[in-house]
């Protein structure tokens, strides 16, 4: 089968479509004959070199995919069933989704809502899978119903899929964002108000900022997460998952100790099987009333991924990037 292969040989880094053997499945792994793969932040990790969370020195990409079972023995996933494939160490420690078939463990399938195509589960990609986690994170912890809730990173992935999610449940998303061009296309996903990256921090000479979002969801990391615990309403959550700006977080307990916020951990990786089947059981039902199609960056072939991972390195994508893995 064709596949985009990663490989790393004396701190050399080769990136590639080749022809590669389908490896032997285990009695436990189902194969999947994959329609669509996205593109994550974590595969551009992937596709560097040094990398910090690739765990071997040869891997087939794509930390997620989507497509049909073709082989199976486990009862529950049937041949036929559509999937998403995504989680555990896919594409990082063993082959991903960057191939025409790709063989995971069932604890990596989630069965797709019939109301989500293959397509439309990669839009939404582990990048809108945890968008959604987050969302169910904050309610969890008693989100008002039309909450004004700041969102960071606001046209990548993470950060488009959370905002148009967040404006169907009728919430009321602040968008975050380093690219100032993209706020009308923000304000088409359902934002409420666009502000620019350097807006998040407020009275830096106190030890708190001006109460101001009732909640956040925050892929950015770094001083950002500290900005947004410095500003949360009492008793507000942020909910946090990733790492763009920086993984270290340097903060004080004022917010927790005398505002009362929650900082949620978010992880998609490890998610447990009804985590997952809640995420993709709401977003099955999101899908119903949302166009999810203008989240689509661009749809490429796998030749194009070393271009689409200097795109995620850069900041410059909006939304989501889409892979066919047939031959061009
Ligand atoms: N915890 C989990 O399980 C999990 C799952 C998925 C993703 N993640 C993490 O979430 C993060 C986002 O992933 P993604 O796939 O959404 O990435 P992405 O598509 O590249 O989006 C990241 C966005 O962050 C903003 N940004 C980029 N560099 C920045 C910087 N230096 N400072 C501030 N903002 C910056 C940009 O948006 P603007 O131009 O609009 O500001 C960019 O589009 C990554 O750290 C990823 O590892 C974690």
């Amino acid at each position: 089968m064709r596949a985009f292969e990663i490989s790393e040989a004396d701190g050399k880094l080769s990136c590639e479509v080749r022809d590669v053997e389908l490896v032997q499945l285990t009695p436990s792994d189902v194969l999947v004959k994959v329609d669509f793969s996205g593109v994550n932040y974590k595969d551009a990790l992937v596709a560097s070199a040094p990398s910090r969370v690739r765990r071997i020195d040869k891997v087939i990409g794509g930390v997620d995919a989507a497509g049909t079972i073709v082989v199976s023995s486990i009862p529950d996933l049937r041949v036929g069933t559509r999937v998403a494939v995504h989680g555990g160490d896919l594409g990082v420690g063993r082959d991903g989704g960057f191939a025409e078939f790709v063989s995971a463990p069932a604890h990596f399938l989630s069965a797709l809502p019939s109301t989500i195509t293959t397509r439309e589960a990669m839009i939404i990609g582990t990048a809108g899978f945890t968008a959604m986690a987050s969302i169910l994170a904050l309610e969890a912890h008693g989100l008002d119903a039309d909450a004004q809730v700041l969102v960071t990173g606001a046209t990548g992935g993470v950060g488009s899929v959370a905002v148009t999610l967040l404006a169907a449940r009728g919430y009321q998303p602040v968008a975050s964002t380093g690219s100032p061009s993209e706020s009308t296309w923000l304000h088409e996903r359902g934002a409420v108000r666009v502000i620019g990256r350097d807006e998040i921090s407020d009275k830096p000479e106190r030890v708190l900022g001006t109460a101001r979002w009732a909640a956040a969801i925050d892929c950015v990391g770094g001083d950002t997460l500290n900005q947004i615990l410095r500003s949360l309403q009492y008793g507000g959550s942020v909910a946090a998952s990733g790492l763009v700006a920086s993984a270290e977080l340097t903060t004080t307990v004022y917010p927790f100790i005398t505002r009362a916020v929650n900082l949620l951990g978010i992880d998609a990786v490890e998610a447990t099987a009804s985590t997952r089947e809640r995420v993709w059981t709401t977003l099955g039902e999101i899908a119903q009333n949302v166009d999810i199609a203008p989240l689509v960056d661009r749809e490429i072939k796998m030749e194009q991924l070393p271009d689409a991972f200097e795109s995620i390195r850069n900041g410059s994508t909006r939304g989501r990037i889409l892979v066919d893995p047939s031959p061009g």
